[in-house]
C-alpha cells in the first residue's frame, strides 16, 4: 500500500521527522531537484524504491544561489502543485518545499568549494555554480541525513563533484547515479526544454546525434583521436545553428581531458540554443 505524502517548508520540522523515521530503522533516500518535474527526475525516485529505501524524500528548491546574476533564476518554471502530484504518483513519501528565507537565514556566511573537479566545463562558464550546488546539497544532507541520495548522469559533472565533496568531507551517505531519460527524440528531458520553441526542439536533437556519433566511432575503431572527433560533432552541432559553449572529451572520474577516446571517457558538451543553454554527455 502506498504511504501518505507528507509536505515540509520547514527545514527543522522535516528535520526532525528524518531523524524520527532513522531511529525508527527507515532506510531513507533523498531526491534534491529544483522542480519542475520531468520523467529524468521521476526515473530518480524510482531509483532510490529500487534501492529498497523505505521514505523517499524530494527536495523541489530553485537554489538562488547557485545561479550566476544573469541567468535564468527569476524565469526558471515552478510548477509546485504539478510537482507535488507527479510526486506522490512516482512514490515519493515526502516533499520538502523550503523557500529562499528558511534556507539562507539572514546574514547567511556559509559555503562549500570543490575546488578540482568543479574547475572546468560547465564550471568555468558558470563561475560560482558548484559552490552554489554543494552548498545546498550539503544543507540537504544535513537536513535529511539520508542513508542514499540519487543524482542524474544528465549532470555529469555535478554528481563527479558531489561523490568528491561527500568523500572529502566524510557525509555519511551513499550517493547513486542514474542514467539520462531522453525523449522519444534523443533530447535529453531537462526542466529548461520548456523554454525551446518548436524550431529549437527540433534544432536540439543535434546534441544527442553528435554524442552519437562519438560513441560510434570509438565502437567501430576502438579509439580515436579526440581532435578530428571533436572537430565533426561542432561541425554538426553548428550545422543546426546551434552555439558552441564547450564540447570536451574527459576521463570520466577526474574529468581531466583526454586526447584519445576509448572507454573510460565521457564526452561532455554544452550548447546555446537561441536562448536556453542546453547540456548533454556519453560516457564510453
Ligand atoms: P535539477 O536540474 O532539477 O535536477 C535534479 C536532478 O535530476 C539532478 O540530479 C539531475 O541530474 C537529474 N536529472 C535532470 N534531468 C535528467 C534526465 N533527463 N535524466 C536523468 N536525470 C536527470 O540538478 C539540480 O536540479 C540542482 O543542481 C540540485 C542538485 C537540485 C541542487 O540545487
Amino acid at each position: 500500500m502506498k504511504k501518505a505524502l507528507k509536505t515540509f517548508s520547514d527545514p527543522q520540522k522535516l528535520q526532525k521527522w528524518c531523524a524520527a523515521r532513522r531511529e525508527a530503522g527507515a532506510r531513507i533516500a533523498l531526491v534534491p531537484t529544483m522542480g519542475y518535474l520531468h520523467e529524468g527526475h521521476l526515473s530518480l525516485i524510482a531509483a532510490a524504491r529500487k534501492k529498497g529505501a523505505d521514505e523517499i524524500v524530494v527536495s523541489v528548491f530553485v537554489n538562488p544561489v547557485q545561479f550566476g546574476p544573469n541567468e535564468d533564476y527569476e524565469k526558471y518554471p515552478r510548477d509546485e502543485k504539478a510537482d507535488l502530484a507527479k510526486c506522490r504518483a512516482a512514490g515519493a513519501t515526502a516533499v520538502f518545499f523550503p523557500t529562499p528565507a528558511n534556507m539562507y537565514l539572514d546574514g547567511y556566511s556559509t559555503y562549500i568549494t570543490e575546488e578540482t573537479l568543479a574547475a572546468g566545463l560547465c564550471g568555468a562558464r558558470r563561475p560560482g555554480h558548484f559552490r552554489g550546488v554543494c552548498t545546498v546539497v550539503a544543507k540537504l544532507f544535513n537536513i535529511v541525513h539520508p542513508h542514499l541520495a540519487v543524482f542524474g548522469q544528465k549532470d555529469f559533472q555535478q554528481a563527479a563533484v558531489i561523490k568528491r565533496m561527500v568523500r572529502d568531507l566524510n557525509f555519511d551517505v551513499q550517493i547513486v547515479v542514474s542514467p539520462i531519460v531522453r525523449e522519444p527524440s534523443g533530447l535529453a528531458r531537462s526542466s529548461r526544454n520548456t523554454y525551446l520553441s518548436d524550431d529549437e526542439r527540433t534544432r536540439a536533437v543535434a546534441l544527442s546525434q553528435a554524442l552519437r556519433l562519438a560513441k560510434a566511432d570509438v565502437a567501430a575503431e576502438g579509439s580515436v583521436p579526440w581532435r578530428a572527433c571533436r572537430a565533426k560533432i561542432v561541425k554538426m552541432l553548428e550545422k543546426a545553428g546551434l552555439t558552441v559553449d564547450y564540447v570536451e572529451a574527459v576521463d570520466s572520474e577526474t574529468l581531466a581531458p583526454v586526447k584519445t577516446l576509448a572507454k573510460g571517457v565521457a564526452v561532455l558538451l554544452a550548447v546555446w540554443c537561441g536562448k536556453t543553454r542546453l547540456i548533454d554527455n556519453i560516457e564510453l
